[in-house]
């Protein structure tokens, strides 16, 4: 993993970590976190853990019409609206332990000032043009109605709630143009056509250099790839990348006139290069973020749900392309979605839980387990808060809580309060030692082709292998039979649980350091011998078992 560059003094990779950045207009709820934010903690955590240099980075999407038609709906500004959903996030992330190295917002100046740098060079390289279109138009407000501003029938699957630029029900992205019966969102009429003048991204440019390299992608996820060179194969149409609209990035050319800012998807995909200059600058070393995004060394992956795919698979991707000198997205491991239905609380509310909602009822470890244990990754999946309960009371306090505090407290009792020195160890001691190493390896394979959901299954496969290896050797007998392999068996047990907690460690950061005191700081992706003689004082259960009626009864939402 060592850089071999010779340029460069610090160990490790480059790894970009760009995770999809949250629309500051509501609350995200636990579908967004199993969708991006978990995945891409989970794995940044990991990538630091085996010495690669991680920069993972994201921030609040505080442009587009989701902001300003909430901001509408209760009657104040679109900069209420972003800071206020910006702040929940902030607080949301930090209760979760998401592992940012920076998360910032796209109302940022240098979030400006790069989104210019992009589009003036797209301009002068030619790949940006100005063209006339017939767009709708509200006659009674007096306005433009871009994007979630019109809303009609969607021409595929016919739901009736479709958004401008998305259906909702079957994830497509959608021109205002294409709805039928279109609706103004402002005043509930029929709205009218009238011509207005934008700038267009020509994508076509990129159709045959795009086809290409989504041809040369190897061991991305087959949805993601299908979809994208679906995509391509239908055609590549040039996208017009301003609006009508007076909240966003100001364009950078004055040659459209007033009331005319850049689309919030042609930005937004930015923030990941903006976020990482402006990380440099808070180092003091403004030219840093190019290791991630020059040379051959760099990865890129991208946490995003399946409905921003082709965002980051194609029109990112061209942008790039277009731009010159930045490299494309490594991976673009995006999730399906997490239905999430029962359970009293998310009935009455009509949606899932909010992230802040999840925390409220469970330990952010526990739902981190949960939700990790049920990742999206291959296909939509179903969650509700008794089947995260019962993840979390099924397996993870009966196999790795139990663990953990089967084996604390007997070393407590039975070795005199420290880790025992062990003088042998039997085939028996070596071979489950042999088990949680072979599975740090197994988990770091998994990770790197980002297939979370099996690296935790492989982890907690090797605690119940501890468990297994405790029951075959009963300590708790030996204590009186053969107090010496007893302090054998006990230290083996220990040693065990270190690897595991190593194992675990990118799922379950509290849980983790919790054990600091008595395992020391996990700082590595190995194994390490507890040392003997370190002080094990009386263990604290990690997790709590939890009592769904007990947490329904305690919420009267
Ligand atoms: N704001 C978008 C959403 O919530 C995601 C944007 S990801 C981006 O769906 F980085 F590409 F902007
Ligand atoms: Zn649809």
């Amino acid at each position: 993993m060592a850089d071999d560059s010779g340029t460069d003094r610090r160990a490790g990779r480059p790894v970009l970590v760009a995770v999809a950045w949250p629309y500051a207009s509501g609350s995200r709820h636990l579908g967004h976190l199993a969708g991006a934010y978990l995945p891409a903690d989970i794995y940044a955590r990991h990538q630091r853990l085996v010495g690669n240099r991680v920069l993972m980075v994201s921030g609040s999407d505080v442009h587009g019409t989701p902001i300003t038609v909430r901001a509408d709906a209760e009657g104040v500004t679109p900069r209420d609206i972003a800071d206020r959903y910006h702040a929940e996030f902030v607080a949301d992330w930090d209760r979760l332990g998401i592992s940012w190295d920076l998360y910032t917002s796209t109302g940022t100046e240098n979030h400006a000032a790069v989104t210019h740098d992009l589009f003036l060079r797209l301009l002068e390289n030619g790949h940006i043009d100005r063209r006339t279109s017939d767009q709708y138009y509200d006659a009674e407000a007096g306005r433009f109605l871009p994007d979630r501003y019109i809303e009609g029938t969607c021409p595929h699957c016919h739901y009736a709630e479709a958004r401008g630029d998305q259906c909702e029900d079957c994830g497509r992205t959608l021109d205002p143009e294409e709805l039928v019966d279109p609706r103004s969102k402002i005043t509930g009429g029929t709205p009218e056509v009238r011509q207005t003048e934008h700038f267009y991204l020509r994508l076509s440019d990129f159709s045959e250099a795009l086809g290409a390299w989504l041809d040369g992608r190897q061991g991305w996820r087959r949805h993601v790839l299908n979809f994208s060179k679906g995509w391509v194969e239908d055609g590549l149409h040039d996208r017009a990348i301003t609006r009508d609209l007076d909240w966003g990035v100001d364009v950078p050319v004055d040659d459209l006139g007033p009331g005319k800012r850049i689309y919030v998807w042609f930005e937004a995909v930015i923030g990941y290069l903006s976020a990482s200059k402006e990380w440099a600058q808070v180092q003091g070393d403004p030219e840093a973020w190019r290791d991630w995004w020059e040379g051959d060394e760099a990865r890129s992956v991208y946490f995003i749900g399946k409905d921003n795919i082709p965002f980051h698979t194609i029109i990112w991707p061209g942008m790039l392309l277009g731009y010159g000198g930045l490299n494309l997205p490594t991976d673009v491991p995006a999730n399906q979605y997490v239905t999430f239905k029962g359970g009293k609380a998310s009935a009455s509310r009509g949606v899932g839980l909010t992230i802040g909602e999840g925390l409220d009822l469970f330990q952010a470890d526990a739902l981190r387990y949960a939700l990790a244990a049920s990742l999206p990754e291959q296909s939509d999946t179903d969650l509700s808060i008794d089947e995260i309960a019962r993840r979390i009371n099924e397996e993870l306090v009966a196999t790795w809580g139990n663990l953990v505090n089967r084996v604390l407290s007997m070393v407590y009792s039975t070795c005199g309060g420290v880790v025992p020195a062990v003088g042998g160890r039997t085939a028996d001691d070596l071979a489950v030692l042999a088990t949680v190493d072979g599975a740090l390896d197994v988990v770091t394979d998994l990770i790197e082709r980002v297939e979370l959901r099996a690296a935790l299954r492989t982890g907690m496969d090797a605690a119940a292998t501890v468990n297994a290896y405790l029951n075959a050797t009963e300590p708790w007998k030996l204590a009186r039979s053969d107090p010496e392999r007893a302090q054998a068996v006990l230290g083996t047990a220990l040693a065990a649980v270190a690897g595991v907690r190593v194992a675990l460690s990118p799922y379950l950061p509290f849980s983790t350091m919790a054990l600091d005191d008595e395992l020391g700081p996990v700082d590595a992706w190995q194994r390490r011998e507890p040392v003997p003689g370190s002080p094990i004082g009386k263990p604290a259960p990690l997790f709590a078992k939890v009592d769904v009626a007990e947490l329904l009864a305690g919420d009267d939402g």
